[in-house]
């Protein structure tokens, strides 16, 4: 695992695109993993920004993300539908019809299967992750076990609280999920995680002070990967005790 420590969210999210910009070059038809949340939503300005100015090309790429609301039609604001079109889909030369976001409304288990289809038609070069204040990733909830493939997931109390501030009011935000499995997220060739804010110290912990893998922090599972970056900024890697 390495693990790099940045001056502050920008230089991550700088840091995280200028990767993801680089598989795209070294692959113009390359698979990306996409992530929604505040974390991820600071790296996609620096891709449109590559995009729109010539440096980047979209043309071939295509994209599959970690997860979606079960409830919340693509229309709807803070489906993670409309969060990809708002924050990259829309200003990038990317064929949206090579974008793959689980259908979150509809026959969900039919969904599900879909997105597993779409899932095992190639590999994922790279993954964005955030991690969730439980030490979530992608959706997949802290428990006796994980999950492998694709699946609806129950959101945890501490996912809904943390994602209440998207919404009207705690009781609008959707209690369940379809999310890629640990499995799929783990056989991605390449993983980026990004972590910021103090509410992240805790799982953070799990991830850098020991080799402890567990299915009650899902986020430690990364420890096996073969090719993971985990970007830190300095606050956060002070607070969990990773640096002085
Ligand atoms: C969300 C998403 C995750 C994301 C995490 C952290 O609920 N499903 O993929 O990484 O929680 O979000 P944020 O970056 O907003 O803290």
């Amino acid at each position: 695992m390495k693990i790099i420590v940045t001056e502050n969210f920008q230089e991550t999210c700088k840091l995280a695109a200028d990767m993801i910009a680089d598989v795209i070059r070294k692959k113009p038809d390359a698979r990306l993993g996409l992530a929604t949340g505040s974390t991820a939503q600071g790296v996609y300005p620096f891709l449109v920004e590559a995009n729109q100015s010539g440096a980047l090309d979209f043309s071939r790429v295509n994209t599959v993300n970690l997860d979606e609301y079960v409830g919340l039609p693509p229309e709807h604001p803070q489906s993670y539908r409309r969060f990809m079109d708002e924050n990259l889909f829309d200003h990038i030369n990317i064929d949206k019809k090579n974008t793959v976001v689980a259908k979150g409304t509809g026959d969900i288990e039919e969904n599900v299967k879909e997105f597993r289809d779409a899932l095992a038609k190639k590999p994922i070069d790279v993954q964005l992750l955030g991690i969730g204040v439980d030490g979530h990733v992608g959706f997949n909830e802290p428990g006796y076990v994980l999950y492998d493939g694709a699946h609806v997931e129950e959101l945890d109390e501490s996912t809904i609280d943390a994602n209440a501030r998207f919404f009207a009011t705690r009781d609008e935000v959707p209690t369940r999920a379809i999310s890629m499995g640990m499995g799929d997220i783990l056989r991605a060739k390449k993983l980026l995680l990004l972590a910021t804010g103090e509410n992240k110290a805790e799982a953070m912990k799990g991830l850098l002070l020991n080799e402890e893998l567990s299915a009650q922090n899902p986020a430690t599972l990364v420890k096996t990967h073969p090719d993971v970056t985990v970007i830190i900024d300095r606050a956060l890697a002070k607070r969990v005790g990773y640096i002085q």
